[in-house]
């Protein structure tokens, strides 16, 4: 019986999961989704093509891979239709749970309205309909991938739906589709999608009872948390490696390996407070080297310096073996780097992570900068003061670093 790994991003999303678990799901027999939705965005870079994906797991590139859509997943069904529209090999290569929620386009339509409604307090969500969608499942009103099978059946479930509703649809003013595009719709999701759904509890326990190698890839970030994060600047799932076992049905028994994703600085975006943000010349250039730009929705990602704080808690949080350390090309040519060590909160420093991260201030401590790892495949071969950089950020973090990313491709990758 083998154990499924986990990747995990322990930032504030965008670490660069999708690199890694490209990377790495050349050696996995079944690379799986178990939370978030369309929502992620994850950039993969192989021999100069660009791939971005966002609710097909990373390992789709990997010929070989079968690509597990687990039942923790907010499934936008025109969303993954044109997804899917990217690869042409697909069967037998991608399973959707029965029991993922469906995510569909009143949700989104919720989502935006509920953000409008808040105005400068808004979330900052991608628009994509994941906290509504994530809502009906809590609230029990949702409806299954698996109810896709039977669109006549499903299409009368949610005409009811709307008559319940009604009350919340008026008050945001949602237009709704009308009843024959409601229908036409969920004909098209039904055709595209029937093929996938299956049972995908049985299909993962079934891989590790043949000793097949299992991922589990996730998405957004462990300070996304719906509650370990920064609520309620947060995504609505458990983003934590504890969600990867309830969203594809497996016990914290299964699970081996967990690698914990972080760039060598930090971004976040949409609202919400981070601490090392940097609003000078030096979280510019992170922006513009980084190509801080979002996959999903293309905003600007707000930068700053890397974030020991957050990082060793979220470390704890989902019990990192060891951490891959992102786009330290990124900072190249810096004379100066920063490192958030401690945070001051009412005039007490502190060097764990409080319930509110309103009012903390960062504590930072400088190290000197390297000129160039960009391309780096070498651990030997990185300058004294990049090698310096990684070695505190071990320190700090009580976790080893035993992966680094050198540049978007694939194989610009170092593993200890
Ligand atoms: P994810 O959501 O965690 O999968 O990350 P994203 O794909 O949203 O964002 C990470 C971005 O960084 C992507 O554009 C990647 O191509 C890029 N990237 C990943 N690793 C590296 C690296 O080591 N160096 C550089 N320069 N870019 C990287
Ligand atoms: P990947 O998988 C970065 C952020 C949004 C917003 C908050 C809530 O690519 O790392 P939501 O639409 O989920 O209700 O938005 O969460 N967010 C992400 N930020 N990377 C992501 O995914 C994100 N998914 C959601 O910007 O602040
Ligand atoms: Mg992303």
């Amino acid at each position: 019986m083998s154990k499924a790994d986990i990747i995990v991003g322990i930032q504030w999303g965008d670490e660069g999961k999708g690199k890694i678990v490209d990377k790495l799901a050349q050696e996995y027999d079944v690379v799986c989704r178990s939370q978030g939705g369309h929502n992620a965005g994850h950039t993969i870079w192989v021999d100069g093509v660009r791939f971005a994906l966002h609710l097909v797991p990373s390992g789709i590139l990997n010929p070989k891979a079968v690509n597990v859509i687990g039942n923790g997943v907010v499934l936008n069904p025109p969303s993954i239709i044109k997804e899917l529209t990217q690869f042409s090999d697909l069967e037998g290569r991608l399973l959707i749970s029965e029991k993922a929620q469906l995510n569909l386009p009143y949700h989104s339509l919720i989502d935006l309205a509920r953000e409008k409604l808040k105005g400068s307090n808004a979330i900052g969500t991608t628009g994509k309909g994941i906290g509504p969608a994530y809502s009906d499942k809590i609230n029990r009103i949702g409806h299954r991938a698996g109810e896709l099978l039977n669109p006549a059946k499903l299409y009368e479930s949610i005409l009811e739906y709307f008559a319940q509703n009604k009350i919340i649809f008026d008050a945001l003013d949602i237009v709704l589709p009308s009843n024959e595009e409601l229908k036409g719709q969920l004909e098209e999701y039904s055709r595209e999608l029937s093929p996938f759904i299956v049972n995908t509890t049985n299909y993962v326990w079934k891989a590790l009872e043949e000793n097949k190698r299992v991922l589990l890839e996730g998405a957004q970030g462990t300070m996304l948390d719906i509650d370990h994060g920064t609520y309620p600047y947060v995504t609505s799932s458990n983003t934590v490696s504890a969600g990867a076992c309830t969203g594809l049905g497996l016990n914290p028994k299964d699970i081996g390996t967990i690698t914990g994703i972080t760039k060598a600085y930090c971004t976040r975006v949409g609202n919400g407070p981070f601490p090392s943000e940097d609003f000078g010349d030096d979280g510019e250039t992170m922006a513009r080297v980084g190509k801080e730009f979002g996959t999903t929705t293309g905003r600007k990602r707000r930068c700053g310096w890397f974030d020991a704080v957050a990082v060793k808690y979220a470390s704890r949080l989902n019990g990192c073996d060891q951490l891959s350390l992102m786009k330290l090309d990124v900072l190249d040519g810096f004379d100066v780097l920063k490192i958030c060590v401690a945070y001051e909160l009412n005039g007490e420093i502190i060097d764990y992570m409080p319930s509110d991260l309103d009012n903390v201030k960062p504590v930072y401590e400088e190290i000197k900068g390297w000129d160039s790892v960009v391309g780096c495949r070498d651990f030997d071969k990185l300058p004294a003061t990049a090698k310096q950089y990684i070695t505190r950020i071990e320190e700090l973090t009580k976790t080893k670093v035993g992966i680094i990313s050198t540049s978007p491709e694939r194989e610009d990758t170092i593993i200890r």
